[in-house]
């Protein structure tokens, strides 16, 4: 712990579509701390390399990317429910970088050893800076072990698949539950089992399952934990 009485670097992992974004932006917003979203760098560069059409089963040219590549997180430039701005080249990506496409890639490309190990350092060197909300899937195992505290968001693909639908519908699109389940239910195949920093909760972790709770009772248990 630091000066103040509150925990400094707030770790918050979990699965895909639990919820962590939404949590993790309110905490840092009440706390008056960072949020940064780790997930936005596998995706940025999942991104870069669709648009240059590499071959992403070639690790070393994507690890070479990962090392090299010029990302530019913004305050946000537009009220559209962005956290941020995510900028490449100047181009705002924000919204591309989380389209089925870059869904259906980014956990190859952040399966490659290199390419954590490049985004890891510079995710460390900014969390260690303190007051800060870090999500992803290994911040309390991997980047940040010494996090003041770590927390777990959890829920069952069912509902984590049925928050995405309804956020997808929410937005005037159209959507299909099924197809959405069995990407979610892939995902987590893949994040969870893949040799370097695999999903899973750190042993001093605080898991919380939301299958049953709505983003305000979340919020509030987790604050009250980090008072
Ligand atoms: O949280 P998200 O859906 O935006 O994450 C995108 C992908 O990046 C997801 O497949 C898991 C991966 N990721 C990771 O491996 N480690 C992190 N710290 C954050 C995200």
């Amino acid at each position: 712990m630091t000066i103040n009485s509150h925990p400094s670097i707030i770790a918050l992992d979990g699965p895909a579509a639990s919820g962590k974004s939404t949590l993790g932006l309110r905490l840092a917003d009440s706390l008056g701390y960072l949020f940064f979203d780790t997930g936005i760098m596998y995706r940025a560069i999942t991104w870069i390399a669709l648009q240059r059409q590499l071959d992403l089963r070639d690790e070393s040219t994507v690890t070479e990317l990962a090392q090299t590549a010029q990302i530019d997180i913004r305050p946000p430039s537009k009220k559209d429910g962005r956290a941020c701005d995510v900028v490449i080249a100047e181009k705002d990506v924000t919204w591309e970088m989380r389209d089925g496409n870059v869904d259906a890639n980014v956990s190859v490309v952040s399966a490659y050893a290199g390419v954590r190990q490049a985004l890891s350092e510079q995710q460390r060197r900014i969390g260690l800076r303190g007051r800060v909300v870090m999500v992803g899937r290994d911040i309390g195992t991997v980047v940040l072990p010494e996090a003041d505290i770590k927390i777990y968001l959890d829920a069952s693909a069912e509902e984590r698949a049925k928050r995405r639908y309804d956020e997808i519908i929410a937005r005037g699109e159209r959507s299909d539950y099924d197809e959405i389940l069995r990407k979610v239910i892939e995902r987590d195949h893949i994040d969870s089992t893949r040799a370097v920093a695999p999903l899973r909760p750190a042993e001093d972790a605080i898991i919380i399952d939301s299958d049953k709770m709505d983003a305000d009772q979340v919020f509030d248990q987790v604050l009250a934990l980090c008072k």
